[in-house]
């Protein structure tokens, strides 16, 4: 995460450059306590701020509220957010009110919004859905999941706990073997596991291609997994998403990224699938990332204007060395996720992703069916998860 995105406007009257060469005015004790004070009630500020919206999203004027005023661009909020406490928790972790000169992040902020909706979600609990992405977010990007990764018996105990696990990637394949070579680790480890029952294995879903193809884990399959046909998963309006319309959309795609590969002399290629189309880069090739939002940003433009992309949902994005246009997109792939697990509603639902900037971002949609955790990588995601025991773990102390 780069310096790009500072949030620091409310902040920086509240630093204290200048204690560096007064040394004698205050300690640094002191000053951190006046900062973190005054960091807190910011953060009480905005936590007042949200619920007053979600209260005008309640009675039908959520284009009325403060927030909305103040960010003309803010969504629609699934819980309350703790930001207080989680600013208290987060300050102690991180201690940010010990610095002088850098003001919180973007980073700090992302942290502390990722503490406070786990710590909303945890107290109006059971938490019942929990969706990842794969790149980044599992596993470093174009990796796969292997024996060791940490966060299988993290995602193993939610299972145990009844929590249904979704896989939301945008990785788009036809067979269940091409899934189970990148998630092999997690499915071997849900196949072995003693903890779990049969029954409490099958709440683990892959939904690929963004909101494409659904697998199910299936004990004893040498995939692990199976296909679920699309008739027991897709939701009312995708059974309106036409055969002809999904092959004129990613015509009018290819054709955006041809040119775009032509007129940057991208050392690229064009991948055409299924259910989506992208560039990819020749073997042993980088592209810049200017090249890439770029071309996600024409593309996208190219479909927006076109008559099918008035249609047909769709999902333009950078996917850090690659760009691709799949059909439907994450806020389709959790929603459908939530119907085949019989209805569950967007705030009992998480989403945790790396990819959250608006343009060219492909987890972004995800915040329109339900709460999410932005996470910059695999180690963050899998400190969310010791967050959300821990915080479960209390609640339900509190309860006996
Ligand atoms: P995610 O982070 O799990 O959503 O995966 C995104 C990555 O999957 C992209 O960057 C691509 O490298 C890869 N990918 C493979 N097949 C597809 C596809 O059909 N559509 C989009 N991305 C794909
Ligand atoms: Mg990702």
């Amino acid at each position: 995460m780069t310096t790009r995105y500072r949030v620091e406007f409310p902040f920086v009257l509240h630093s204290q450059p200048t204690a560096v060469f007064e040394p004698h005015r205050q300690t640094t004790d002191q000053m951190a306590a006046i900062a973190h004070r005054r960091y807190a009630e910011i953060m009480r500020d905005v936590e007042e701020l949200i619920i007053d919206h979600i209260a005008h999203q309640n009675a039908g004027t959520h284009d009325r509220s403060k927030l909305k005023l103040l960010v003309p661009s803010v969504g629609r909020f699934f819980t309350p957010l703790a930001l207080h406490e989680a600013f208290l928790y987060q300050d102690s972790k991180r201690l940010i009110s010990h610095r002088r000169f850098v003001p919180p992040s973007f980073n700090d902020i992302r942290l502390i919004l990722n503490t406070a909706q786990a710590m909303s979600l945890t107290r109006s609990g059971p938490l019942e859905l929990v969706t990842f992405d794969g790149d980044v977010t599992l596993y470093d990007d174009g990796e796969s999941l292997s024996d060791e990764n940490p966060v299988i018996p993290r995602i193993i105990a939610l299972l145990q706990k009844g929590t249904k696990i979704g896989i939301v990637t945008a990785a788009g394949y036809v067979e269940a073997r091409r899934y189970y070579e990148r998630l092999r680790g997690l499915l071997d480890a849900v196949n072995a596991s003693e903890a779990l029952t049969s029954v409490l294995k099958q709440n683990l879903i892959v939904m690929g291609g963004e909101a494409n193809y659904l697998f199910r884990f299936s004990e004893g399959d040498p995939d692990r997994l199976k296909l679920v046909p699309r008739q027991e998963w897709l939701l009312q309006e995708m059974l309106l998403w036409q055969d002809s319309d999904i092959a004129e959309l990613l015509d009018v795609a290819e054709v955006a990224l041809t040119e775009c590969v032509a007129n940057m002399r991208l050392d690229a290629q064009l991948l055409r699938k299924e259910r989506a189309v992208g560039i990819i880069p020749n073997a042993g090739k980088k592209l810049a990332r200017e090249q890439l939002e770029e071309t996600v940003l024409v593309t996208q433009k190219i479909l927006e204007m076109s008559s099918v992309g008035q249609r047909l949902p769709f999902c333009a994005f950078n996917g850090g060395n690659d760009v691709f246009v799949d059909i439907g997109d994450k806020s389709w792939g959790v929603r459908a996720c939530q119907h085949f697990f019989g209805g569950i509603e967007g705030a009992k639902t998480l989403h945790v992703g790396d990819q959250f900037l608006s343009a060219g971002a492909n987890d972004f949609k995800a915040r329109l069916a339900c709460t999410t955790a932005w996470i910059a990588n695999p180690m963050e995601t899998m400190q969310l998860l010791d967050e959300i025991a821990e915080l479960d773990a209390l609640v339900q102390r509190k309860n006996v």
